[in-house]
């Protein structure tokens, strides 16, 4: 990834489609001064997606789509990610899965952060099956986007422990209070 010269920040969208708390986070990190991104633009397929209200709250342009038919969807966000001059897009708890196509166009500029030590738990439900195998580590994963699901190229990891005690719901909660920190320590590993 090109490397970032004085106050010149990448222009950066980011996908959601539920709470958007590694949005909001992602958004307060780019009002730092060091931070090599500036969030310009919110894409959601899922018009209640709660965590719109951040772009409402910190004025970023927000964009739904309901990707009905992904093809021409797809069209439709590239020509405004054009618009809008984006050159970097970050996936934080976007349900949708993009096609071979659009990541090709965006190829190395996107990444994603899913909530387990990949490859293991790709996909859906990884809290749930961490406990039934009874691991003894859960954690979470930002890697860049490829053709295969939750399989690119890993950029950083967090490895925690679970607890006896835990549950899907108390591992997810404990995983997500890491992903806030990794979303941010990926971006700059990748600028720096
Ligand atoms: C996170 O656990 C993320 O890893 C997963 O979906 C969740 C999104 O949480 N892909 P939020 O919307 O950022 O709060």
């Amino acid at each position: 990834m090109e490397k970032l010269t004085g106050l010149k920040k990448l222009k950066t969208a980011v996908f959601i489609s539920g709470t958007g708390s590694n949005l909001k986070n992602l958004i307060k990190f780019s009002k730092i001064k060091k931070t090599p991104i500036s969030i310009n633009l919110i894409i959601s397929n899922v018009n209640k997606a709660k965590g719109l209200k951040y772009a409402d709250q910190f004025n970023i342009k927000k964009k739904i789509f309901n990707f009905q038919n992904i093809k021409n969807t797809e069209k439709k966000i590239l020509i405004l990610l054009k618009k809008e001059k984006i050159s970097f897009i970050c996936l934080a708890g976007f349900m949708k899965i993009l096609s071979k196509n659009f990541i090709k166009k965006f190829n190395g500029k996107i990444i994603n952060i899913h909530p387990s030590l990949l490859p293991k738990y790709k996909g859906l439900n990884t809290h749930h099956r961490a406990i039934t195998n009874n691991d003894k580590f859960a954690g979470c994963t930002v890697h860049y986007v490829s053709e295969k699901l939750d399989s690119g190229k890993v950029i950083i990891q967090k490895k925690i422990k679970v607890s006896a005690k835990d549950n899907p719901t108390s591992l997810a909660k404990k995983v997500l209070k890491q992903e806030h920190k990794l979303y941010l320590a990926a971006i700059m590993k990748i600028f720096n």
